[in-house]
């Protein structure tokens, strides 16, 4: 998402609203991350690399996936989130997870030694985000949003990039499945995006990627969606992409 080796000029921001608003969209979507590493056949022993771990939801289910004889690595530019997620692994009394804070781009890590990386939340696609009934400034947020990316060094296309890009390193594609999740007012996956657009939208604001008066048209015309219990929430979709190295090919 960001290209930058500093935290302040992450785009979403490192604070601890951040990591609830995190924690939170881990309980809307780990069901379909849970489903994809289902899929990719991760297993005891396995050795991943979380990139752009956060504070570390997927680390630590793929902990409990790969159990004592795995090994799960964090990599995670902000201590703020490593130190959390440090925490967490001191409780459980895991030896095995370790966290390198650093950016992907600039992280020295050993060659051909995990079965799995994984990255999630770190690039990302804005395409089938929407809110019915149509007609407000709202049918605009999916420019805004690609603006808004674009503005921290985002590319909202990169997943069509993807397949050749695993061409090139010798990765062979075995999945590609793009989810949209869908809800009214009471879903938890409109909880999920009123939790970003309520902290967001003003951000946005104050880059300069919309006006103030945009901003709140914006958030009333949201806020007007969120008291209407006709209306449907559709997520960007969220497209899962893996690839293998033949030798690590399992199917
Ligand atoms: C939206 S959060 C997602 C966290 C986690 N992957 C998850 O799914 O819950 C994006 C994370 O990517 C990290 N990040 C941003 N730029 C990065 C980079 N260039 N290399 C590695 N991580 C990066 C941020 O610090 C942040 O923790």
């Amino acid at each position: 998402m960001s290209k930058s080796s500093h935290n302040s000029d992450y785009l979403l921001g490192v604070n601890q609203q951040e990591l609830e608003r995190l924690q939170f969209q881990h309980s809307v979507w780990g069901p379909v991350t849970k489903k994809f590493l289902d899929r990719i056949g991760v297993q005891k022993g396995w050795r991943c690399l979380d990139v752009g771990a956060g504070p570390g939801f997927v680390s630590i289910d793929l902990r409990e996936t790969v159990g004592e004889t795995g090994e799960v690595t964090a990599l995670e530019p902000s201590e703020f989130y490593l130190d959390w997620l440090r925490k967490q692994t001191a409780e459980q009394k895991w030896k095995n997870v370790h966290c390198i804070q650093g950016v992907a781009e600039q992280a020295s890590l050993p060659s051909h030694h995990y079965d799995l990386i994984f990255v999630r939340w770190v690039i990302a696609f804005d395409e089938g985000l929407s809110l019915y009934p149509h007609g407000g400034i709202w049918d605009k947020m999916p420019d805004i949003v690609r603006s808004y990316y674009r503005s921290g060094g985002g590319d909202a296309y990169v997943v069509a990039r993807i397949p050749a890009i695993f061409k090139r390193c010798g990765l062979r594609l075995v999945d590609f499945t793009p989810t949209c999740l869908s809800g009214g007012p009471a879903s938890g996956v409109m909880e999920w995006a009123h939790r970003f657009f309520s902290v967001h939208i003003p951000l946005m604001a104050d880059k300069g990627v919309i006006t103030r008066d945009q901003a709140d048209a914006l958030l009333a015309d949201w806020n007007a969606h969120r008291q209407n219990p006709e209306t449907l929430f559709f997520s960007p979709l969220v497209v899962d992409v893996a690839g293998v190295f033949q030798e690590k090919f399992r199917h």
